[in-house]
């Protein structure tokens, strides 16, 4: 055992793993009970009933589905260091996000680090998540303790309530919580040779952190570096395949931001400045329960939706023009990434009609093949196939061009690839090989594009100044793909009829 004399009392009680006591156990939130209710940090199924369910630590998640992440995350370290010959103990650690300031004294919106977030859903900055396998137990029998912010008045008269260790207990399950500052107390054992340190020392998610608490401890042990593992890949392997929980949050932001395009369509009406459709879209989003936009959006009138990452959105959409909106809300911390391209007036061009189509039918055809087996790279490459035709046949290239002169226009005029996964980041997993096999319960997006700019000679002149994107989320499941963003207008009938109409 290798915690501080203070608080083998504290650990002695404890005899099992977070799984292990969660099957006697099924939920900690009784102890919220005790709790005064304005000591706490985030919502909590006490103090928002109209966000949270009983036993739930964030909107749609319990502390069940938190408790079983840990227990598989210490289960797949059990088989990786089986894997590698480690006879040791373990212990992983998991910075949350620091508060960021945009200049002095003015905070950014404050977002959580992922990773920490999807193994406790504890929402405040400056805390730590420890999990240490437990000796004499067999893995992945492990102790879960947060180090979290003490209550501190003066703070919490500018800031508002802080959980302290009691109110993150009993908001996350997790098995014990103490003050931030005795985790240095933890710090000098997790330099013992019977412990391997899963920790992602290269990209620290909290600086200061990492430098005040961990850095020293690299700096005298330079044999400690090279006994550090990575927990990144193994993280983003968990989350890259969802639970049906996950999925149902995901429902959620794919319905919120399908509404919230409804309504953008409907009341744009030109001219009218990009600015203002960013606005709308995001009180639309935010109207239907979404804390936040997951990023900043695309909103491109005309030429400018030929540039990929447009996003100052301060120009005026003109009558006749097309406009690129590219856009997602964040949901109970999951994300949605949806785009659709559609004429300011709600009336197709003829011209524009033939480019949307094209991307329409190219879209479908990616989306019909998203089943198990078949991986990112596989539709990237269906996609070029796919819009080289479209290409020729727009007489976009010429009609002579061989197979690799085809491959090599799409792309040109489609230079991104054809998505990425998604789910609590807009791409996801991103160590993840987009190589992989899907398979069930992975989420990813589906968004070909045919961008043509103002000054391309080579274009038929009445695609000139034309940028077109249909993206759409997935599920991969057994049988057929399911579209989280399928309330959202694409057909070009419907697209018209919202526009003008309304739903
Ligand atoms: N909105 C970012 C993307 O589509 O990848
Ligand atoms: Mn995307
Ligand atoms: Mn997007």
């Amino acid at each position: 055992m290798w915690w501080p004399a203070a608080h083998k009392s504290v650990l002695g009680r404890l005899s099992a793993c977070a799984y292990c006591m969660m099957q006697r156990f099924s939920t900690r939130t009784p102890l919220l009970l005790n709790l005064p209710k304005r000591y706490l940090g985030q919502p909590s199924p006490y103090t928002h009933a109209h966000l949270l369910k009983q036993g739930e630590v964030t909107p749609g998640l319990t502390q069940t589905e938190y408790a079983l992440r840990r227990h598989k995350l210490m289960s797949n370290i059990h088989k990786e260091s089986q894997a590698l010959g480690l006879e040791t103990d373990h212990a992983a650690v998991f910075l949350s996000s620091a508060i960021m300031f945009m200049s002095n004294d003015i905070p950014f919106p404050f977002h959580q680090n992922n990773d920490f977030l999807y193994l406790c859903g504890f929402l405040e900055p400056d805390s730590i998540l420890l999990l240490q396998s437990r000796p004499g137990y067999s893995m992945p029998a492990h102790t879960a303790t947060l180090f979290v912010p003490r209550r501190d008045s003066g703070r919490e008269l500018w800031d508002g309530p802080r959980s302290g260790t009691d109110g993150a207990v009993a908001l996350t399950g997790v098995d014990q919580a103490y003050p931030l500052e005795e985790f240095k107390h933890v710090v000098p054992r997790l330099l013992d040779e019977k412990v391997t340190l899963w920790y992602d020392h290269l990209k620290p998610a909290h600086n200061f952190l990492h430098s005040n608490y961990i850095q020293p401890l690299l700096e005298t042990n330079s044999k400690l570096r090279n006994r550090i593992k990575s927990t990144q890949l193994l993280t983003q392997k968990l989350r890259l395949v969802k639970s049906q929980a996950e999925i149902n949050l995901m429902k959620k932001a794919g319905h919120i931001s399908s509404h919230a395009f409804i309504e953008t369509m409907h009341s744009s009406k030109a001219p009218v400045d990009e600015a203002l459709i960013y606005a709308k879209f995001d009180f639309e989003c935010r109207r239907r329960g979404a804390e936040i936009l997951a990023y900043p959006p695309v909103v491109a009138g005309g030429d400018r939706a030929n540039t990929l990452h447009y996003v100052k959105n301060n120009q005026i959409v003109k009558p006749g023009e097309m406009i690129l909106l590219d856009g997602g809300c964040e949901a109970s911390c999951y994300v949605s990434d949806i785009t659709r391209t559609w004429p300011i007036n709600g009336k197709f061009t003829v011209a524009q009609t033939e480019l949307y189509e094209s991307v329409l039918e190219v879209q479908k055809s990616c989306l019909n093949l998203c089943l198990p087996g078949i991986s990112l790279e596989n539709l990237y490459s269906h996609m070029l196939i796919q819009l080289g035709n479209k290409l020729r046949d727009l007489g976009i290239v010429k009609e002579r061009c061989n197979d690799s002169q085809l491959y090599k226009a799409a792309r040109r005029y489609c230079p991104h690839h054809v998505g990425h996964y998604l789910g609590m980041d807009v791409h996801d997993t991103p160590l993840i090989s987009r190589s992989l096999p899907l398979q069930p319960g992975m989420v990813i997006t589906i968004e070909p594009g045919i961008y043509i700019p103002k000054n391309d000679t080579e274009a038929p002149e009445k695609y000139r100044g034309i940028g077109i994107r249909i993206e759409d989320d997935v599920v991969i499941t057994e049988h057929s793909p399911l579209i989280l963003s399928s309330e959202c207008p694409k057909e070009i009938d419907e697209i018209q009829q919202v526009c003008l109409q309304g739903l």
